[in-house]
């Protein structure tokens, strides 16, 4: 194998056990709390969830491996890496144009990133005040805004998307939070954080999946997320959206995954680390799902409520859990740590591009992105508002009635992030070097090699173009 020399100053994890906190931090996010429930909702419950589920074994754990070992091989940001892996293998150092896609699709997830953590913010705030509330009363264990009513509690969403103030405030913090800590460096910003706040994230995510589980209707979630509906997991639109959602649940197709990798020690054995971080990843949005569908089951909600379920339904449904004051509290806070450790791994894809490019300070470089990032998020927050009418891509099929917010979260998330992958499995499994590879993969001599060989080179693309032909040309196979 061919070893590279970290480029100067590069930084790396202080252990392997940082890297997988850093890489699980990274994948744990909104896209497990948010957004797989909300598309277990829409998509049908069990056959989505298979669908995720054989995406996540066949096609993102594969991936995430080789994008982890561009980064690790190259020991530098992404774009870097994958050039000078392209040029190991006597392959044009335009493939890295793949690294340059990726930037760019998550610099732009960043910023509606951002614009939704904001709201996760918002509701700390409101349900911080309400258990402040309920304690003076000496009712510490009220259900969530006991003194209003459910339509009230339902009322809260629709009032702060009407207020592009109170969005821009959030959003701002939000932002500056993750540029702190990126600015602060992988191991004194980045590390620190993941080490701290994912501990406390699991900790409470089961606390209130017990909880969910004793005062909620489990066995309608149990029974809602674990039977398949078979002729509905094979429409082309629910493995399009299961696709996507593997994509963007384990930070893959931008690059956060190579540029992660590129701070992992030589010893760390890549094939590995990736089967650790599919599972852990897949295991919190299924926990995640047996959370909060328990709760939304049992006050008679329905599962299909879309990107609301977390804002509107899941509130209403604290109002009237025993506790739900606190619970609803707790849930927010943790749902703010997964998000603040992956928005951070968003922006240091880019951060550490401009840094290695420029060679200017991190600090500077981070506050630029971070402040641009608000900017540009402006656009999302005010989607909700004042440009609610405004159909940027209506030309496009499957846009039609998309918002500028829902436009980059679709074209990201169902475009370009598979694009970008489809393109690094075609040049890890095709155009890479073999050995060089293979030797990164910490599967050599196994028996696991020759199967990864196989899902990247074949079933990868394959998949992958297929799935995105279909999900966004319906009408070629009806
Ligand atoms: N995986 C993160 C989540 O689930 C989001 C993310 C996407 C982070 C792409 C980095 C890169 O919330």
């Amino acid at each position: 194998m061919v070893a590279n020399a970290a480029a100067a100053g590069q930084p790396h994890w202080s252990s392997k056990a940082a890297f997988v906190l850093a890489a699980v931090g990274s994948a744990v996010g909104l896209g497990n709390l948010w957004r797989f429930p909300s598309e277990a909702g829409v998509n049908g419950g069990g056959a989505f969830v298979l669908i995720y589920i054989l995406c996540v074994a066949l096609i993102g754990a594969p991936l995430l491996l080789a994008e982890t070992l561009i980064g690790r091989h190259g020991q530098r940001s992404t774009v870097a890496s994958a050039t000078l892996m392209a040029r190991q293998s006597n392959a044009s150092p335009a493939w890295a144009g793949l690294a340059v896609i990726g930037m760019i699709a998550n610099y732009v997830i960043l910023t509606f990133y951002s614009v939704v953590a904001g709201w996760v913010l918002y509701y700390i705030g409101t349900s911080g005040a309400d258990v402040v509330r309920t304690i003076m009363a000496g009712q510490p264990f009220a259900g969530a805004y006991s003194h209003l009513s459910v339509e009230e509690v339902r009322g809260q969403m629709p009032a702060l998307f009407a207020s592009p103030l109170q969005m821009t405030l959030t959003h701002f913090v939000f932002a500056a939070a993750t540029t702190f800590v990126v600015a602060r460096g992988v191991k004194g910003g980045i590390e620190v954080a993941a080490t701290w706040l994912m501990p406390t994230f699991f900790v409470l995510l089961v606390a209130i999946t017990i909880y969910a589980g004793i005062s909620g209707d489990f066995t309608a979630a149990v029974a809602f997320l674990f039977t398949p509906d078979f002729e509905r997991a094979l429409q082309p639109q629910v493995l399009n959206s299961a696709l996507g959602q593997a994509f963007f649940s384990l930070s893959l197709g931008g690059g956060a995954m190579v540029a992660y990798g590129a701070y992992a020690s030589r010893d760390t054995n890549l094939g590995q680390t990736s089967g650790i971080i599919s599972a852990a990843d897949t295991g919190v949005a299924i926990i995640a799902g047996l959370a909060i569908f328990p709760i939304v089951f049992s006050v008679g909600l329905t599962p299909d409520a879309g990107p609301t379920l977390m804002f509107q339904t899941l509130p209403a449904a604290f109002h009237s859990m025993p506790a739900g004051a606190l619970v609803g509290l707790a849930f927010f806070v943790l749902v703010l740590f997964a998000a603040l450790t992956s928005s951070v791994s968003l922006l240091e894809i880019s951060t550490a591009y401009f840094v290695e490019r420029f060679k200017i300070s991190r600090a500077v470089v981070a506050s630029l992105l971070g402040a641009s990032l608000f900017l540009i998020g402006m656009v999302s927050v005010l989607s909700f508002n004042v440009w609610a009418d405004h159909r940027p891509l209506a030309f496009l099929p499957g846009f039609e009635n998309a918002n500028w917010f829902d436009a980059f979260d679709g074209v990201t998330g169902k475009i370009l992030l598979p694009l970008s992958g489809l393109i690094t499995a075609v040049f890890v499994g095709w155009i890479a070097d073999r050995k060089l590879v293979d030797g990164e993969t910490g599967l050599a001599g196994g028996p696991l090699l020759p199967v990864w060989r196989f899902l990247i080179a074949w079933l990868c693309p394959i998949a992958v173009f297929l799935i995105l032909l279909f999900g966004l040309f319906p009408q070629l196979i009806s």
